[in-house]
């Protein structure tokens, strides 16, 4: 999500890339962790590093190292005034770093550093198993996968609270790619916390969405997220594999498919074509790699990421209509966003006696 800007990493490139990108993570995620843009959005004026030290509890040497840093990575800004630096935010560190900010990304980054990074951490035993480290990053067994993923309470809201981000930033893109006004009733099977339906009821006042999750993960988006304050939005709980689903025109599925392996998609896909009403369709809204699978290169990484923390991947479009198709699903088109999610429509057919 965060990435750096384009000149930044072109100076870094080939020289000490190698050496340079794992620190520069975890500049960023200190940085979050400390709360530095946080405070210094609240602050009235721009603060020195020893002002920021005393504020953040931190030792004032580490505090100047992690500042000046930030600056180099073009997320604090310095001026000097009568021999003093005086540090701010940028404008990139203003809309993604602070919290109060609507598009604020640091819950996800909280959780790239404390969850994702220790799998990463094992990425080369994941290349030699082809399965996901949650067993050797955290002792816990991952056959039943969600199970690994929600091993704590904490950990569920967390996942919750970072997956909700980004659709500030890319919710509308992805609904805006095909025309979804004609669908009155959705499902956003796998929705979580609801994010993605509140945008959804933002680009379509027509419509009303039913969040599809399981009962830990609805108990959860009740206790600690806003969505049910929007009437048009309900929860529903169960197992996608297993329970019946809610009745729907269109069903969404987010960062659902790249869970899962080939056959427990055919498997889900299925389930939603029947559950479909006549006319209805599916939008699958992922990351999607080219053709030939060498790029871009953040869904490449987000494929290896699959590959740690999941039973799945992420795909190209041919792949896709390799699942959507036997499925029972028909005019399957895609649209690229240029962003970080693209999507891919399918359709069941027209209604019976329509032509
Ligand atoms: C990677 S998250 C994506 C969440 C959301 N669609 C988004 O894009 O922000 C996958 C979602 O599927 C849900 N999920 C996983 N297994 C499920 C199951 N068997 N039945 C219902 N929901 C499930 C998870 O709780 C989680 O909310």
């Amino acid at each position: 999500m965060i990435s750096l800007p384009p000149r930044a990493c072109v100076s870094v490139v080939p020289r000490t890339l190698a050496h340079r990108w794992p620190l520069v993570s975890e500049v960023l995620f200190a940085a979050c962790e400390l709360g530095v843009f946080d405070l210094l959005s609240e602050a009235p004026e721009p603060l020195g590093s020893a002002a920021v030290a005393v504020r953040l509890g931190t030792s004032s040497h580490g505090t100047q190292l992690l500042l000046d840093t930030c600056v180099s990575l073009k997320l604090l800004r310095v001026e000097t005034s009568r021999g003093k630096a005086l540090y701010q935010n940028t404008e990139l560190s203003s809309t993604y770093l602070v919290r109060a900010s609507p598009k604020y990304q640091g819950n996800m980054l909280l959780y790239l550093a404390r969850t994702t990074y220790l799998c990463w951490g094992h990425l080369a035993q994941a290349v030699r198993d082809g399965k996901n480290q949650y067993q050797e990053a955290f002792g816990v067994p991952s056959n039943e996968l969600f199970t690994a993923i929600y091993r704590s309470e904490g950990e569920r809201v967390q996942f919750m609270r970072g997956l909700q981000e980004v659709w500030s930033v890319s919710g509308r893109a992805v609904l805006e790619a095909f025309d979804l006004s004609p669908f009155r009733l959705i499902c956003d099977v796998g929705g979580c916390s609801g994010a993605l339906a509140k945008e959804c009821t933002a680009l379509y006042p027509g419509c009303r969405v039913t969040v599809f999750d399981t009962p830990d993960v609805v108990r959860a988006a009740k206790e600690h997220f806003s969505f049910l304050e929007d009437d048009r939005i309900r929860f529903w709980e169960g197992d996608f594999f297993e329970d019946p689903l809610p009745e729907a025109e269109l069903y969404v599925l987010a960062r659902v498919l790249h869970d899962w392996s080939d056959a427990r998609c055919a498997h889900l896909l299925a389930r939603i074509r029947q559950a479909c009403k006549p006319g209805g369709a599916v939008l699958v809204i992922e990351s999607l790699l080219d053709a030939d699978g060498r790029g871009p290169l953040t869904t490449q990484l987000y494929s290896l990421n699959m590959l740690v923390q999941t039973e799945g991947r992420e795909r190209t479009p041919a792949q896709y209509l390799a699942l959507l198709g036997p499925a029972g699903f028909r005019d399957v088109r895609y649209r690229r966003t240029g962003g970080l999610y693209d999507a891919i429509l399918g359709r069941t057919g027209l209604p019976a006696g329509c032509s």
